[in-house]
């Protein structure tokens, strides 16, 4: 397979070379687009990936670089970082299935990676492009996951790391690895857009590399969610692929992922993308209404912190994916948010606020009519249940009235009487114990 890869910008369609490290197009500023060359009708690319996933160590056991002819294939074993990540589980359980009212939904869970978000599989991409070319400092804007992976990757590959999120708006796990792994953390004053505009304005006048998913190596790594996903389903695509939306990184790495998975033959079909957004901040839903005749930006609110953006960067190649695919934009309340999370919790699964909505998108395209029962469909779960516990804390402990699947813990003196009077109290209630 000959390899050749540059990067053009999705707006003027400039090339710049594979080591270029302006953050976006020298001429009109449009956001840049990695080429990949000689891809189309690569024979035998699902065999070698197959063969790969035997592999203990090294970047074979990657679930990232096991794909590195469609992700970077001329990095070499001794540029990349990898913790390893991805390898995360597709599954199936009756209880969000049948909440979701669908024959089966299958969950891909990417809070099975090492920093507890999907975010690593494009900073393991990201980091080893910014060693490649000698970045001094790598930094990002963040509502706290790309923080968390962002400050992780830096740390392994030895770089200082810089931070900017929105004071007082980002959860507690996340906000505790960013700390814990070192990068310094600038808390600002405002919210996420206003801290990518400040990421992007410091790193510009201090020569930082800037890691957000505006840069083009992020999404290449993202990609490998749908390569993966793809490959635990042999091949044999799913009728739609749900993930939450905000920024839209990933809304537009989904599309790229499906273009050269069918383009390299990898796939005969291709899935539908259904984004979904959070009510309170869900510009790219109402644009949708719109077709996207306008490009919109809100004040966002929403209890889902990760996806609070009014301004999403990556527009454009995001409104890409949803054409190519035939795809919707859909959007749900933080109360379908909050049910969606307590089902996904309860089945034993778990996972953040933000990414229930994609399973609380599915019930509601189920409703309206736009999935079928026994469609095949494919939710992604963002991030894990301990990113955000201060929400967990407050749904089961706090809340007044206890929301309908509150799982209040009780305070006993510690005897044997109390802890049957607390069963026979639950029995008489009519709760399972
Ligand atoms: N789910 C989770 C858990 C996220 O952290 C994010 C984005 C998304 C979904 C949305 O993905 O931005 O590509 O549309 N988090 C970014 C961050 C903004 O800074 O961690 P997107």
């Amino acid at each position: 397979m000959s390899v050749l890869l540059s990067q053009r910008c999705e707006r003027c369609r400039r090339t710049v070379g594979e080591f270029d490290t302006t953050p976006v197009c020298p001429d009109c500023g449009g956001l840049l687009e990695i080429e990949l060359g000689g891809i189309a009708n690569a024979p035998g690319l699902r065999a070698t990936f197959a063969e790969r996933r035997a592999a203990r160590a090294g970047i074979d056991a990657s679930g990232v670089w096991r794909y590195r002819e469609l992700v970077l294939p001329t990095a070499t074993s001794a540029d990349i970082v990898t913790h390893p990540e991805g390898n995360t589980p597709l599954l199936a359980r009756e209880r969000i299935s049948a909440w979701a009212d669908m024959s089966e939904l299958l969950v891909k869970h990417e809070g099975h990676n090492p920093t507890g978000s999907f975010k690593d599989r494009g900073m393991t991409v990201a980091m080893t492009q910014a060693k490649r070319t000698g970045a001094r400092a790598v930094a990002c804007a963040s509502t706290g996951n790309t923080s968390a992976s962002l400050a992780a990757y830096a740390a392994q590959a030895g770089i200082p790391a810089l931070v900017f999120v929105p004071a007082g708006q980002v959860a507690l796990g996340k906000l505790t690895q960013t700390l814990a792994y070192g990068a310094l953390t600038l808390l600002v004053r405002g919210n996420f857009d206003a801290c990518l505009t400040l990421a992007r304005a410091a790193s510009a006048a201090l020569g930082i590399h800037l890691l957000n998913s505006i840069n083009p190596f992020r999404l290449e790594g993202q990609k490998s969610i749908v390569f993966e996903l793809l490959e635990q389903m042999d091949w044999n695509a799913p009728d739609w692929i749900v993930l939450p939306a905000g920024n839209l990184g990933n809304t537009a790495a989904f599309g790229k992922a499906l273009r050269e998975a069918h383009l390299a033959g990898l796939i005969s079909r291709v899935p539908r993308i259904a984004a979904i957004q959070a009510s309170g901040a869900a510009p790219f839903a109402a644009a949708f209404r719109d077709q996207f005749a306008t490009q919109l930006t809100v004040e966002p609110e929403t209890i889902a912190t990760a996806i609070r953006i009014g301004a999403p960067a990556s527009w454009d190649r995001a409104v890409r994916t949803i054409r190519e695919t035939h795809g919707v934009v859909a959007c749900v309340s933080d109360e379908e948010i909050l049910e969606a999370k307590a089902v996904i919790d309860a089945a034993g699964v778990g996972c953040e606020p933000a990414s229930a909505a994609s399973v609380a998108g599915v019930r509601q395209l189920r409703a309206t009519g736009v999935i079928h029962a026994d469609d095949r469909v494919a939710a992604v779960l963002t991030g894990h249940l301990l990113k955000d516990p201060g929400i967990i804390a407050r749904y089961h402990h706090e809340t007044e009235p206890p929301p309908s699947r509150a799982n209040r813990p009780v305070e006993i003196d510690p005897t044997v009487d109390a802890v049957a009077r607390v069963l026979d109290q639950r029995r008489a209630a009519g709760v399972q114990s």
